[in-house]
């Protein structure tokens, strides 16, 4: 993959500079589910209505035989990638020196917040197909992989339904995506 996709600061992938990030969405819970079925990647999508406590997103993919890292942001819009990352999930499976870490993470007006790495297992392998939960709950959002519970991310932007975007990009092939 393009090796400037991943860099440190918040702009994430490139993009151009956006403005007046964070504008409510409205209309929950008014959006029904949608599935995509085999979209590209990256994939970009807007989460109709936000997000708000119940909403779960559900996607499945392969990793690629050499997959080094991929990421799942959902992000403050607009809807082209740009914007604050309320929840950064980035799986990094061979990238420099790190092996299987699954690093979370926000980013704020263009900084990037504490990062989470804890995780009980690293349950992606390349090649391998994999599905991935996030059920947003008040407090936080918990995440489950290939059907277990996995980890958790407590919620740091607020309100939740701020959060309008999902993006998905990096070594994997989507076969599904549900929101
Ligand atoms: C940085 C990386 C970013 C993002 C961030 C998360 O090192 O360049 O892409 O993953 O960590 O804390």
């Amino acid at each position: 993959m393009d090796g400037n996709v991943f860099h440190t600061t918040c702009t994430y992938p490139p993009s151009p500079p956006r403005s007046g990030a964070c504008a409510p969405a409205s209309g929950y819970p008014g959006g029904k589910t949608q599935s995509i079925h085999n979209p590209p990647v990256p994939f970009v999508t807007p989460i109709s209505g936000g997000i708000l406590p119940g909403k779960k997103i559900f996607i499945s993919g392969v990793l690629n035989p050499n997959a080094q890292r991929f990421t799942v942001n959902l992000i403050c819009g607009p809807h082209d990638g740009g914007g604050d990352i309320a929840f950064h999930f980035d799986v990094r499976i061979r990238v420099g020196g790190q092996r299987d870490v699954i690093v979370r993470n926000s980013c704020q007006g263009g900084g990037w917040g504490a990062e989470e790495r804890h995780s009980p297992c690293f349950p992606f392998v390349p090649n391998a197909k994999f599905d991935i939960k996030i059920k947003t709950k008040p407090g936080k959002f918990k995440i489950a992989v290939n059907k277990q519970h996995l980890l958790e991310f407590r919620h740091r932007m607020k309100p939740l339904d701020r959060i309008n975007t999902l993006q998905i990009l990096g070594d994997l092939r989507l076969t599904e995506v549900r929101l």
